[in-house]
């Protein structure tokens, strides 16, 4: 396993005691990772030394355009892209919004768009809104309720000669499941489709390579692998010219840049570099086996508790550690708010993940408890909730049943 108080000792806020003295068990990371040193400190030295816009030139400004073409190699080599092809945004949803509007005259009537019930929102409404403004269909893979994986079977079903999109998770928000590219890559191939991954939950967990899989453009969010809110597009180059994003007449018109809507974000994109700096420091496959580690010690853990329910797929290598609970006798909310009086961040809901909460039957009961572990927990941490777990069990002698109203 990693060595977790090194890695700790590069994220500041990991320290940061909660109301009791104890530092929190910061399980929310699917939500927003915290922010590692070498991000922070790109960030705050870029804003000290002074900054300057693009394209100019003196000395600030050419810093600057430097800044963004050796962050964009990064973010190149992270995600397995070319750097001709790495537009900056201000995070994920906006930029799929964006795409879609790009794609508006591509689309007509008749034209379908294939979209999976495990995907986070921002990977479905703008579609749904695409097929609204354009007369397409929208056709579904299923999410298959008691593995939490997605029924490749309905994926067949779905593709047809008139499929000219298919957007599909590396992984799920909600549930952690993991998602070979291969199939849906294949399928959209196969009718001349392209492919759009929503790599954002999978980014901080699992090494991607965009090229590798075939997929045609793929999104992240450097807020969830350490970095600063921002969000990331990586695709094909000869995709991205082939489309026409809304823009102002005197911005750049070839490139990446042409996709950028306005005045980057340098800082973030700062940060985001400090990030991934870190990340080609520690590895993605050195994270990808601790992580598996640390999600084998909480199934195993979970294993001899009846009162908790896990949604989602068991095996760890299957997944992310990230882990979606429901627990007898106790609402979502309620367990959320027993947790973080213990000490440990969680969120409770649907996390904006609506189709895989509907397709469980959670998503007007409270939905579940997430419980998301990054590369910075250990063992301690992992043990941490799952006592913490145990004392709410009905039967044991702490966990004291709830108050009528906390019960749906
Ligand atoms: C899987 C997944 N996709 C998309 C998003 C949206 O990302 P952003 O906040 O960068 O728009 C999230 C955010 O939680 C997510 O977890």
């Amino acid at each position: 396993m990693l060595d977790v108080a090194r890695i700790r000792r590069r994220f500041p806020a990991l320290a940061v005691g909660g109301p009791d003295g104890r530092a929190a068990v910061r399980a929310d990371a699917p939500g927003g990772t915290q922010v590692v040193d070498t991000a922070i400190a790109a960030m705050a030295d870029r804003l000290r030394q002074g900054t300057a816009n693009q394209h100019g030139p003196f000395p600030t400004s050419r810093e600057t355009d430097a800044l963004c073409d050796r962050v964009r190699h990064q973010a190149a080599r992270f995600l397995g892209s070319s750097p001709e092809g790495v537009v900056f945004g201000q995070n994920m949803t906006t930029l799929t919004f964006h795409v879609a509007r790009a794609l508006e005259d591509r689309f007509g009537a008749g034209d379908e768009i294939v979209c999976t019930r495990l995907d986070h929102d921002a990977n479905v409404a703008p579609w749904l809104g695409l097929a609204e403004r354009t007369g397409a269909t929208v056709r579904w893979v299923d999410m298959d309720s008691d593995s939490g994986l997605l029924d490749l079977g309905s994926l067949d079903a779905a593709i047809s000669e008139r499929t000219r999109l298919v957007a599909f998770p590396a992984a799920s928000n909600a549930l952690g499941t993991l998602v070979d590219p291969a199939p849906f890559v294949a399928a959209a191939r196969a009718v001349g489709a392209l492919t759009y991954l929503d790599a954002v939950h999978a980014a901080p967990h699992v090494p991607l390579d965009r090229r590798a899989a075939g997929v045609d453009l793929l999104v992240c969010s450097p807020y969830k692998f350490f970095g600063p809110h921002a969000g990331i597009l990586a695709a094909d180059p000869d995709v991205l010219a082939g489309l026409r994003p809304d823009r102002v007449r005197p911005g750049p018109d070839h490139g990446p840049e042409r996709w950028q809507t306005g005045t980057a974000n340098f800082e973030a994109i700062a940060g985001i570099g400090g990030a991934l700096s870190y990340l080609e420091e520690v590895g993605l496959a050195a994270i990808r086996e601790h992580e598996i580690a640390l999600s084998r010690r909480f199934l195993d853990g979970l294993d001899g508790m009846g009162h908790v329910r896990l949604y989602g797929p068991r095996e760890p290598k299957r997944r992310t550690p990230t882990f979606a609970v429901t627990l007898e006798e106790r609402t979502p909310k309620a367990v959320a708010g027993e947790l973080a009086r213990a000490g440990i961040h969680v969120w409770d809901g649907h996390y904006y993940a609506i189709e895989p909460m509907r397709a469980l039957g959670l998503l007007d009961r409270g939905g579940a408890v997430r419980i998301g572990f990054a590369h910075y927990h250990g063992p301690e941490d992992i043990d941490r909730v799952l006592r913490a777990l145990a004392d709410l069990s009905p039967r044991s002698a702490g966990g004291g049943c709830l108050e009528q109203r906390d019960i749906r």
